[in-house]
């Protein structure tokens, strides 16, 4: 818990997701069945985080009205000297693939900022 509360403190995590307490005091202690949150690590040392819901059933029903089967998924990277190495890459490539490895589902959805230019393009190459 303290490592992901010392990442929501980075300048970059802040910027991609200002305003927003994940509540990891109360949240990592629950383990609902329409959410995966994990931990990337390289060599042992956690580098990042994602999370993947099912949006319908996501219980405070941030994505509105949604199709069943779909996924969500949220990522980041903890340290700034860790950016732009491939992690983030390789972390959605997995991501990506545990979520349509349920052959039910065909889409993943993502919501950065519109300042978030860079996660933009990051995005789009990942397709
Ligand atoms: C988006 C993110 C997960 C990508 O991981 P990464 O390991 O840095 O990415 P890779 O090294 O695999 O790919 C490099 C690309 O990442 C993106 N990236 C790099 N630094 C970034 C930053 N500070 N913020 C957002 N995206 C960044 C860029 O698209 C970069 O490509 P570019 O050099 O052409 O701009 C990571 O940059 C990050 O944690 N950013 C802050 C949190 C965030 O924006 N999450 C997504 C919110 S929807």
């Amino acid at each position: 818990m303290n490592l992901l509360q010392h990442w929501d403190q980075q300048p970059h995590v802040i910027a991609s997701d200002p305003n927003d307490d994940w509540y990891w005091e109360v949240e990592l202690s629950r383990n609902p069945d329409w959410r995966e949150q994990l931990i990337a690590e390289i060599k042992g040392r956690p580098i990042g985080f994602v999370q993947i819901i099912d949006p319908a059933r996501e219980e405070s029903r941030y994505w509105g009205d949604v199709a069943p089967d779909l996924r969500a998924i949220d990522i980041w990277i903890g340290e700034e000297t860790d950016l732009g190495k491939g992690y983030g890459t390789r972390m959605m490539q997995l991501a990506l693939a545990r979520c349509f490895a349920d052959p039910r589902v065909t889409t993943v959805l993502i919501d950065p900022l519109a300042s978030n230019t860079r996660a933009h393009r990051f995005y789009e190459r990942l397709g």
